[in-house]
This record gives C-alpha cells, structure tokens and sequence, in this order.
C-alpha cells in the first residue's frame, strides 16, 4: 500500500508523517509540538517573500537583520521576528522559509506565505507595488495541498497530514495604515465607517479562513491587530506631541472585537478545528522589565516608516520596543511571544 519512495522529499514527508504518528499514538509527557506550521500574513511576519517582486516594501537591505544570522532577510526586524520564536517553541526546529524561495520538501514541513504591504482586501498596499494578498497566499497554500496529496496519491491523506500543522494567522494592519488611513491612495473610508469597514474585512477574513480548512487546515492561531496608533509612524505623523494616536487604536479594537466573535462562530460552525485568538494589544500599556525607548524607532527612518538604508541604528536594540517606525524590534518581539504562546499551544 505504501507509495514506492523515488525522490528524497518523498521520504521526508514519509517521516512527518511517521514523526506525526509517534507523536499522536506513541510518545507521552509534555511532547505537544507541532510538526508543521504555515505563516500568513503582512510585514509583521515576513521573511524574504518580497524581495524579488515590483515593490518598495521590501527590507532586505542594512541595518535590518543586524541581529539575524543571515544578515538581512527580508524580515522587518532587527533579529527573529515573532511567527520565527513561535516557530521554534513550537518545535519547527528548521528555519521557516519564505514559500517563494522554498523546495517542495521545505513546504512540506513549513512555509512563510507573508508579505509586506498585504491585506485581508486584495487592493491593499498595492500603491506600494506588487504584494502577495491574503487571497493569493492561500492560493499558494492550495498548491502545496495538492503538491502533498500528489505525492501521497490521496487528497485524504494530505487533509489529515495538514490538519495537524499550525496555521500562523496575523494580518488586517495593512488594511488600515495602507488603505483605510491612506486616503490619498484609498476612498474606503469615504465608502464605509469603522464599524462598516471592520464588517467588510471580517466577512472577508471568514471566507478565507473557510476556504483554508477546506483545504485541510484545522489548527488556527489568528491574531488580532496591535495598538497601531501607537507606533512612531502614528505618533508621529497623526499623534499630537508624539502621544499615541487614539482613532488607529479605536479602528484596531473595533476589529478585533469582530475578529473574536468571528472566531467564536466558526469554532460552533466547524467542529473538527479550533480557532484560537491571539491579542496583539496585551502589554501594549505594560512596559517591559529592560526596555527603556517606547514610543519612538531604534533605527533612523525615511518618514517614519522603513529604515534608512546603511544607517547605523540605535546600540541599545534590547532597549525599544520598535525597531523601526513601524515594526517591532526581536527583543519585543520575544517579549510579546510570551503572551501569545498559551492559545497557540493550546491548538497543539
Ligand atoms: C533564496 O534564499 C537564499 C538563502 O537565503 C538566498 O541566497 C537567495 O538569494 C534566495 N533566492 C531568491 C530567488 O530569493
Ligand atoms: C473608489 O475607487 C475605486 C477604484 O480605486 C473605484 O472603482 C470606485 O468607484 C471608487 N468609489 C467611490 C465611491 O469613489
Ligand atoms: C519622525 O521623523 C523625524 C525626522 O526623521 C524624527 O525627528 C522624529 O523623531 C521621528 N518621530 C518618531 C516618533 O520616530
Ligand atoms: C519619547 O518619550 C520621551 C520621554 O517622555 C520624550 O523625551 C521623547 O521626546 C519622546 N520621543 C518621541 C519621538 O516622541
């Protein structure tokens, strides 16, 4: 019955699945990891998926990645990114590919679908160039789907591979810093309110998320949206002296209040999977033991936003909580992936 074995990432899917077995029959004690995990998403979590396309949202570039082993990566960070810590603790023990730069037997155990400058609405950031949307993701996602159950000879048996994989869900900023906010480039917050507008994304988040289980996902960690008017970027284009820039703020708790009670139906609605929320916002007023700069970028910032290229930054890096002017430095991510670790190792 078993399928002959001719190509070398055939045999390691072969041991997934053999591993995924051991770890669902055999093993015993505290052994909950999770074998396999995709990652969806905006800048927050990318890795390199944008370095090759038609886009000025890219990060591949000095001073990011002055922390990262590789140097930069096309990570929007000074080090490891938050989806890179959970990786691991969830026991990805590899590195985490972007799923543009990825071999078949990289996918089958894990892949990075984020983009910089994506949303959960197709025309998101797209003033910036090329990105890949939430939409076009899951499209990629669908053709690892059939790359596992081509191998495996049976849609079946990949459902129930991919079903025990962690499916790493952070995305929606975009749709307000890069479309809702942007009216320069955007009319939706002539066409909607906050209220309408947060409605527009969660039913569209709710068909995307459907579409990903039918296509064998089950373990879903979906984060909501962070303090977004407090990042430097806010602070200092909308807020008034420097001060945090409360209408990001209200926009992201309106739609993490919808995001959760979306969550909820879906956990009634699709009994075989869980979908757990993740909180962006928890410790956004608690200022962590060691962090001293929380309100403006370790790194020198074209208008507040991306880093200068070749700019030196800031030395203290474990000190801020914002590497640049609008993502997160490691040392705050790790901080945060503290609190986000319990619902995600929950679906384990
Ligand atoms: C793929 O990743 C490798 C290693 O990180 C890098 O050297 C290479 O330039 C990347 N290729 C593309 C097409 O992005
Ligand atoms: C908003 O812009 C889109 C194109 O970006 C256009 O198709 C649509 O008609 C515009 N809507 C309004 C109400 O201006
Ligand atoms: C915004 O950019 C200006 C000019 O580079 C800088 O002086 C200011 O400190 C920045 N604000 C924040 C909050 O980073
Ligand atoms: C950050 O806060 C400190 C202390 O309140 C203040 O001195 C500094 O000007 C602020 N920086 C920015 C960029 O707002």
């Amino acid at each position: 019955m078993e399928a002959k074995i001719n190509k070398p990432w055939q045999l390691v899917l072969s041991l997934l699945l053999v591993a995924n077995c051991m770890q669902h029959y055999c093993v015993h004690g505290n052994s909950k990891k999770a074998h396999c995990m995709y990652i969806f998403g905006d800048s927050l979590s990318a890795n390199g998926n944008n370095n090759n396309l038609q886009t000025s949202a890219k990060s591949n570039y000095n001073p990011y990645g002055i922390d990262y082993e590789e140097g930069p990566s096309g990570r929007f960070c000074n080090g490891e990114t938050e989806a890179d810590i959970i990786a691991r603790r969830v026991g990805i023990s590899r590195r985490i590919r972007p799923y543009l730069n990825s071999s078949a037997s990289d996918r089958a155990e894990a892949a990075n679908h984020a983009s910089a400058a994506a949303g959960i609405l197709p025309e998101t950031g797209t003033h910036r160039g090329e990105n890949i949307n939430f939409q076009r993701q899951i499209r990629n996602q669908r053709d690892i789907y059939n790359e596992i159950a081509n191998r495996l000879r049976s849609y079946k048996k990949a459902e129930h591979y991919l079903g025990r994989c962690l499916y790493y869900i952070r995305i929606g900023t975009n749709d307000y810093l890069g479309n809702y906010f942007l009216s320069q480039f955007y009319n939706t917050s002539s066409q909607y309110t906050l209220d309408q507008y947060a409605d527009l994304l969660i039913n569209q988040l709710s068909g995307y998320l459907q579409d990903l289980h039918g296509i064998g996902a089950k373990k879903f960690a979906v984060y909501g949206i962070g303090d977004m008017g407090c990042i430097p970027y806010a602070r200092a284009r909308f807020g008034q002296n420097g001060g945090c820039y409360e209408q990001f703020n209200i926009a992201a708790s309106i739609f993490n209040k919808k995001l959760e009670a979306l969550l909820s139906r879906l956990n009634n609605m699709l009994r075989d999977s869980k979908f757990n929320y993740v909180d962006a916002t928890a410790g956004a007023n608690i200022i962590p033991p060691g962090f001293t700069v929380v309100n403006a970028s370790c790194c020198l910032t074209v208008s507040n936003a991306t880093c200068v290229p070749n700019s030196t930054p800031c030395p203290n890096r474990n000190e801020y909580r914002y590497w640049d002017g609008i993502h997160f430095t490691q040392a705050a991510y790790r901080d945060a992936a503290e609190r986000s670790y319990p619902p995600i190792n929950d679906l384990l």
